[in-house]
């Protein structure tokens, strides 16, 4: 079984976190000084799933505003997508919502980005909306996703079906 830890991000993740931001979006990446930037910031939330080796091979960020999550990024290493991570690192998120009584999680995503529709669908997120020409690189449309309220219990029990669902990968986390 393989095995990855989820700790947070930290400043001495980042130039790995860069490389794998360019890696993912080569022609729409974030700067370092985003992140480092992210990771002062007091209603961020940064994370990283890490193999035994402490390669990072995912990371997810997010904005906890009163009773609003907004997730600002994820992304998994090529080599390594449909092990789960992302549903491990949404698992991380929601079980920290669930820690500050979040009510509602919205995000962004290209309309034309079907893997990752599908992952936030299977988390019961729904379409609610669209900027158009949002996406500066190609004047892509976002569509906008939200969650419906988290602590109702179609959203709960779909939400554990998916936690006892993570069988491929084994998952210790560091706090
Ligand atoms: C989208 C992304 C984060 C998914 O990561 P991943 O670790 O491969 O996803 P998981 O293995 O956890 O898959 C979870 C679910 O997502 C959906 N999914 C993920 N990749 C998919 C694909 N290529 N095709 C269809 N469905 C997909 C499925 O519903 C899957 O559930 P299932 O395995 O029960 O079918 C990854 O492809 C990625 O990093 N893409 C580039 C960056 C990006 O688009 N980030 C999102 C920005 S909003």
């Amino acid at each position: 079984m393989y095995r990855v830890k989820v700790s947070k991000m930290n400043n001495t993740d980042v130039d790995e976190v860069f490389r794998l931001e360019e890696l993912v979006h080569p022609n729409h990446h974030w700067s370092k000084e985003s992140f480092y930037n992210e990771l002062s910031n007091n209603l961020a939330y940064y994370y990283c799933v890490k193999n035994e080796k402490d390669n990072i091979l995912a990371y997810i960020g997010f904005w906890l505003i009163i009773d609003e999550a907004h997730i600002t990024t994820l992304a998994v290493h090529p080599d390594f997508r449909r092990n789960q991570l992302a549903q491990i690192l949404l698992i991380k998120m929601i079980d920290i919502c669930y820690k500050n009584m979040v009510k509602y999680i919205t995000l962004e995503v290209r309309e034309s980005n079907l893997p990752a529709i599908l992952l936030y669908e299977k988390f019961l997120f729904e379409s609610i909306g669209m900027r158009k020409n949002y996406y500066q690189d190609n004047g892509e449309n976002a569509i906008i996703m939200f969650t419906q309220n988290i602590w109702y219990d179609k959203f709960k029990k779909n939400f554990i079906n998916i936690k006892e669902g993570i069988s491929r990968i084994l998952v210790s986390y560091d706090e």
